[in-house]
């Protein structure tokens, strides 16, 4: 594989713009969480449905209105931010990202914004959207909440990971005041 010259130059970007955007979750990890009304970033061809409705490339769900209980896994690159930031401001919903904890939009959108992180053990093999399963991706994900009824669909969706639920401090900073869950032993 071939290491990116541009951008941060990790073996893992390189994977993902190659890749870029049409990687599908793994629909287990999305029915472990329950129902979700919107998916405003979709394939416009998709093997299975992954809410109620659904907003494509056609559409632009960036620019359409975003209701009920949200499922977004973002395209990947700069612009996860932008759609995270919506999700944020919107409140009521669970993002698939990758786990860069380390980046300004993790600290701006993630780590200032969100009520719950679930850091899942492993790494996703993420779908084409022929519907065939993919290798293991090149970096760890998980999954952020935004809402409570999103933090206990964390919590109650048995999906194997380290749980961190926020405490609101004020009305823009919180907490990370406990570890809910954690099963690093095998
Ligand atoms: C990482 S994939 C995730 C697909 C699906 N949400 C899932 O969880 O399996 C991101 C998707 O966003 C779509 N997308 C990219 N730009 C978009 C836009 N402006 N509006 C809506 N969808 C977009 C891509 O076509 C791609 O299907």
């Amino acid at each position: 594989m071939k290491i990116s010259s541009t951008g941060g130059g990790f073996l893992h970007d390189t994977w993902e713009s190659r890749q870029k955007d049409e990687w599908l979750t793994p629909p287990g990890i999305i029915h472990a969480l329950g129902d979700f009304d919107l998916d405003p970033c979709a394939p416009v061809h998709r093997p299975w449905s992954t809410a109620t409705h659904h907003y494509t490339v056609l559409d632009d769900g960036l620019i359409k209105p975003w209701f009920g209980r949200v499922w977004m896994n973002p395209p990947y690159g700069r612009e996860t931010g932008i759609w995270l930031n919506k999700l944020a401001t919107h409140g009521d919903g669970i993002a698939l990202v990758f786990a860069r904890t380390e980046t300004k939009m993790f600290f701006k959108f993630i780590w200032s914004e969100a009520n719950a992180i679930l850091f899942m053990r492993g790494r996703l093999a993420f779908y084409h959207a022929s519907g065939l399963q993919g290798g293991h991706a090149g970096a760890p994900s998980c999954l952020i909440a935004y809402g409570d009824r999103n933090v206990r669909a964390l919590k109650g969706s048995g999906i194997v990971g380290a749980l961190i639920i926020g405490r609101r401090k004020s009305r823009s900073r919180w907490t990370l005041d406990r570890v809910a869950r954690d099963v690093w032993a095998d």
